[in-house]
C-alpha cells in the first residue's frame, strides 16, 4: 500500500515502477480514502503501542493506494524493496531509504508474511479480491 504521504508526494508511480521492474506482476489496485474502522483492524496487532493512535490517523488522513502484487518470493522481496521501518535506518535504494526520514511517515506498507498478505487484501479489496489473472509475456525473461 502506498501510504497518504507517498500519494500526496506524488510517489505512487515511482513505488509501483520498482516492484515492476523487480518483476513482480500487479493483480489488483485501489485508490480510496479507508475509514478508522478499516486501519484500526489492519494495524491491530499494534493497538496497545504508544503510536497507535497517531498511526491510525495518519492512515485514513488521505487516500491510499491499496495493491495485490504476485511473484516468486514476492513478500519478503517487497519488504526488502521497501527497507526498514525506520526510514533513517533504511539502505539507500529502498523505498524508505530514498524517500522518507520519519516512522509516521513512511511512504508505503508492505505484508509481512503471505497470510498477512492475504488477510489484508480480503481486508482492503473485501473478501471478493478481485485479483486479474493475467499472464506477463516477459516472464519466462525473469
Ligand atoms: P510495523 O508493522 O512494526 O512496521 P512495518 O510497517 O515496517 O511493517 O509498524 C507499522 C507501522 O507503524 C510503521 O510502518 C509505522 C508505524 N510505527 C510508528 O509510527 N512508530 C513506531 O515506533 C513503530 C515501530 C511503527
Amino acid at each position: 500500500m502506498v501510504k497518504p504521504d507517498g500519494v500526496q508526494r506524488a510517489l505512487v508511480g515511482d513505488v509501483i515502477s520498482r516492484l515492476e521492474r523487480k518483476g513482480f506482476r500487479l493483480a489488483a489496485l485501489k485508490l480510496f480514502q479507508p475509514d478508522k474502522a478499516l486501519a484500526e483492524e489492519h494495524y491491530k496487532d499494534l493497538s496497545s503501542k504508544p503510536f497507535f493512535k497517531d498511526l491510525v490517523d495518519y492512515i485514513i488522513s488521505g487516500p491510499v493506494v491499496a495493491m495485490v502484487w504476485e511473484g516468486a518470493g514476492v513478500v519478503k522481496s517487497a519488504r526488502k524493496l521497501i527497507g526498514a521501518t525506520n526510514p533513517l535506518e533504511a539502505e539507500p535504494g529502498t523505498i524508505r531509504g530514498d524517500f522518507a526520514v520519519q516512522t509516521g511517515r513512511n511512504v508505503v506498507h508492505g505484508s509481512d508474511s503471505p497470510e498477512n498478505g492475504e488477510r489484508e487484501a480480503a481486508l482492503w479489496f473485501g473478501n471478493d479480491v478481485p485479483i486479474v489473472d493475467w499472464q506477463q509475456v516477459a516472464a519466462p525473461w525473469l
